[in-house]
């Protein structure tokens, strides 16, 4: 009796609609396809739209025939700004719209018989508490991949503990009170470093909430994905099991595609994920710059700083003498009287020794060896890439998981300097001179061991690609 062909697995993924999520997630669907998986990759209609007209996608994804895209609405208007200063109302449309149509398209079966094989598990962002719900209602399997960084997703489960011990909200404004509630980060966190929401002084407000169901749903979920190494967070990834058995860290994972696709005989073309076009004359303009000389900023996707401390930040660099590649998103700007142009006295910053850039390929900007420093603001992808690249930070963090970064990076890796909480040009100028001159060779030295930490853990033997391994088996286990 010929045995029955086994289905080869097939995965729907679902990416909060961020670059940062969707940047990584595109990655694990690619070690996906390389298993052999039919993968459904569900974008918001917007962000479809964007990776179609900046990124190559469908070349990158051609030579997996068992590959498609699914898009659905994000319930917001086109020409709504997506910024992190409007973070709410994408919360609130994804609940409002993108909710009910998911629950919809599930129950249909549209995602199986598009692909013409049923769906076998559900990978869907940690922040999508509504996804298991809807996942448990077709009997489908869902494993949830928090994009944020592990440390904060631990701060996340720890909220409510935070909240029964008084610890918030807050009582009295003293910034650099120790907290306790969180195991494993007593003696360094403080509540400057706790997400930003945690200074609202009202646990009632809805991004706590969002936590809070977040928090009831990652532990009934069949699994947890990360995006890390055990080398650098065990011991807070042994707090996460306690609550999340079944986890998965397999990061870094743009670390693990670069070396899988090396394996293929003929690797498709490296592609970005961007959602905005990349300045190419970044890469030039960094050929003609001395090894090391050049300090790297950029504040991620969603963050929008003030004019007032884009000029702090201008000064700053300038006066420090330091050569600067500075990425500066065209709606990554809030100006006073709603003005979001960047600053006239900027010009281009070549004069000053500088290249300013709309959006940069970062992964390559950090490879390259006449960058020395990453002025971040600290978002999970970004420190992960400097990671990788060995290259030491100076952190500006925004909000969200990015205050919790930016501690680690400082007092925990000991890769980078904390700027927390501070923006003034003669400080600016000082921390650029300590992370590219003063303090350089600590740092680096530091820097560079953690980046063969990181490249061990996703290489034959690692703990991350057994992890990955494991995770692959575990959805083939799925579908016979
Ligand atoms: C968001 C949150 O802000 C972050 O804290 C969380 O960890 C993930 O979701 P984002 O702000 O976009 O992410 O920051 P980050 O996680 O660093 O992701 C930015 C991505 O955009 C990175 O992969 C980076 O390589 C890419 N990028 C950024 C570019 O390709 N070009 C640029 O010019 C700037």
């Amino acid at each position: 009796m010929a045995e029955k062909p086994t289905l080869q697995p097939h995965v729907l993924i679902f990416p909060l609609p961020l670059q940062g999520p969707v940047n990584c997630m595109l990655k694990v669907a690619e070690l996906f396809c390389l298993a052999g998986f039919h993968v459904t990759f569900l974008n918001t209609d917007h962000v479809h739209r964007r990776l179609l007209r900046h990124s190559h996608l469908h070349s990158r994804f051609a030579p997996f025939p068992t590959f498609r895209f699914k898009t659905v609405s994000d319930g917001l208007p086109e020409d709504h700004p997506r910024s992190g200063d409007r973070l709410m109302d994408i919360f609130d449309a994804l609940e409002a719209v993108t909710k009910p149509l998911f629950r919809g398209m599930l129950i249909s079966g549209v995602f199986s018989s598009e692909a013409g094989v049923p769906v076998t598990c559900i990978i869907a962002d940690g922040a999508f508490d509504f996804a298991l719900d809807a996942a448990k209602e077709v009997g489908i399997p869902l494993i949830y991949f928090d994009t944020i960084s592990p440390c904060c997703v631990w701060v996340h489960l720890c909220i409510p503990k935070l909240i029964e011990s008084g610890e918030l909200p807050f009582k009295g404004n003293d910034l650099d009170t120790p907290i306790t509630s969180v195991p494993g980060m007593e003696g360094f966190l403080r509540r400057r470093d706790l997400p930003i929401y945690c200074r609202a002084g009202d646990v009632s407000i809805p991004v706590v909430q969002i936590i809070l169901a977040e928090d009831r749903q990652l532990p009934k979920a069949h699994g947890l994905i990360l995006n890390t190494f055990e080398e650098i967070e065990g011991p807070i990834l042994s707090h996460i099991r306690s609550l999340c058995p079944n986890l998965y860290s397999i990061g870094p994972l743009q670390e693990r595609l670069k070396i899988r696709l090396a394996e293929e005989t003929t690797s498709p073309p490296a592609s970005s994920n961007g959602l905005w076009e990349e300045d190419g004359g970044c890469m030039t303009w960094l050929d003609a710059q001395p090894l090391r000389s050049v300090i790297y900023v950029s504040f991620g996707s969603l963050a929008v700083t003030r004019t007032a401390d884009l000029k702090e930040f201008w000064h700053g660099l300038v006066n420090s003498g330091k050569r600067f590649l500075w990425v500066i998103r065209d709606n990554g700007v809030a100006g006073e009287d709603g003005d979001r142009q960047i600053p006239a006295e900027f010009s281009d910053g070549r004069k000053e020794g500088g290249y300013i850039a709309r959006w940069a390929p970062q992964e390559e900007v950090l490879a390259h060896p006449a960058v020395g420093g990453f002025l971040t603001h600290s978002g999970w992808n970004s420190t992960l890439e400097s990671i990788v690249a060995g290259v030491p930070m100076l952190c500006w963090p925004y909000f969200f998981d990015q205050q919790v970064n930016s501690r680690f990076v400082s007092e925990v890796w000991k890769i980078g300097l904390d700027m927390k909480d501070l923006c003034d040009r003669v400080v600016i100028e000082k921390m650029v001179n300590d992370l590219m001159d003063v303090r350089r060779d600590e740092l680096v030295c530091s820097a560079e061991n953690m980046a063969m930490l990181a490249k061990r853990s996703v290489s034959e033997g690692g703990s991350s690609l057994c992890n990955l391994n494991r995770l692959i088996e575990d959805i083939r286990s799925m579908s016979v």
